[in-house]
């Protein structure tokens, strides 16, 4: 590739990156997921193209056809300009996330066949990444956060392994929550394995230092705990959503 092609790929990268809605996918397990779970991607960049494909047909031969369409490739030192830190499949893409009224319409319809799981002000990307990736495995409808934190920013997009694709996830403050029996995990609650948890639930989860807001408290129809061998304090957030998701899911035949 000479020197005005690699120039004009980087040029065309960072405009596409300035478009609104771009997210960026890391590596090939995200770019997999966006792609079969019906992202717009926009953007594939590769430092070795026949590497991608080869990988992509030995893990995901489904995404093939659209990668073949989709990858170009890019030197990779020019590649290693692009992104703080090149994944090691030496793949980078961006996205376009979903729009927030998509996002809210597929949150509040009812009947809902799954629950929604709601973080409140969570504060570490890696557990929101961690969660939205249990949601979509348990096939949650969505994943609500609520506080500053963005639920798509690119490190949260990391630890869900792009599986934002593959459900609804959106921030939202407190009062335009979804409608829904609002089932709030606190290690103070009642006992988890006296109440089935209805698939139109919002599940709700604190906030990792200090737990759930007497604000969300009051909301709740029930307050739920998973039992703990006295003297731990509580379960990791994510750990938490897994547990509650799984509950769900094993009062389902
Ligand atoms: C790391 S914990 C928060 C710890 C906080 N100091 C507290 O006492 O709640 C994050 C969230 O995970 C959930 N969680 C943790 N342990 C739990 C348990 N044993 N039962 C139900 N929910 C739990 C709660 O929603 C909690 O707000």
């Amino acid at each position: 590739m000479n020197r005005t092609d690699e120039d004009g790929l980087v040029r065309a990268w960072r405009a596409a990156e300035r478009e609104p809605g771009a997210v960026l996918l890391d590596g090939f397990h995200a770019l997999k997921h966006a792609l079969r779970f019906g992202g717009e991607v926009r953007r594939v960049l590769t430092a070795d193209r026949g590497a991608l494909l080869a990988l992509a047909g030995e893990l995901a031969p489904d995404v093939v056809p659209a990668l073949e369409g989709l990858a170009v490739e890019l030197p990779e030192a020019a590649l290693r300009g692009l992104v703080p830190r090149l994944h090691p499949t030496g793949v980078v893409a961006l996205a376009a996330r979903p729009g927030v009224e998509a996002n809210r319409a597929v949150l509040g319809r009812l009947p809902r066949r799954a629950p929604v799981v709601l973080l409140e002000n969570p504060r570490n990307l890696g557990n929101v990444g961690a969660v939205i990736r249990l949601a979509a495995g348990f096939g949650a409808t969505g994943v609500v956060t609520t506080g500053d934190l963005d639920p798509w920013h690119p490190n949260v997009l990391r630890g869900s392994a792009g599986l934002h694709f593959a459900t609804a996830v959106e921030r939202l403050a407190l009062p335009e929550l979804p409608d829904g029996p609002l089932y709030v995990l606190d290690p103070e609650g009642a006992d988890i394995r006296d109440m089935p948890f209805p698939d139109d639930a919002l599940l709700a989860f604190g906030t990792e230092r200090h737990g759930v807001s007497a604000e969300l408290k009051d909301r709740a129809d029930r307050l739920v705990a998973v039992p703990m061998r006295p003297g731990v304090s509580s379960f990791n957030l994510a750990t938490s959503v897994g547990m509650g998701l799984f509950h769900w899911m094993s009062g389902k035949r």
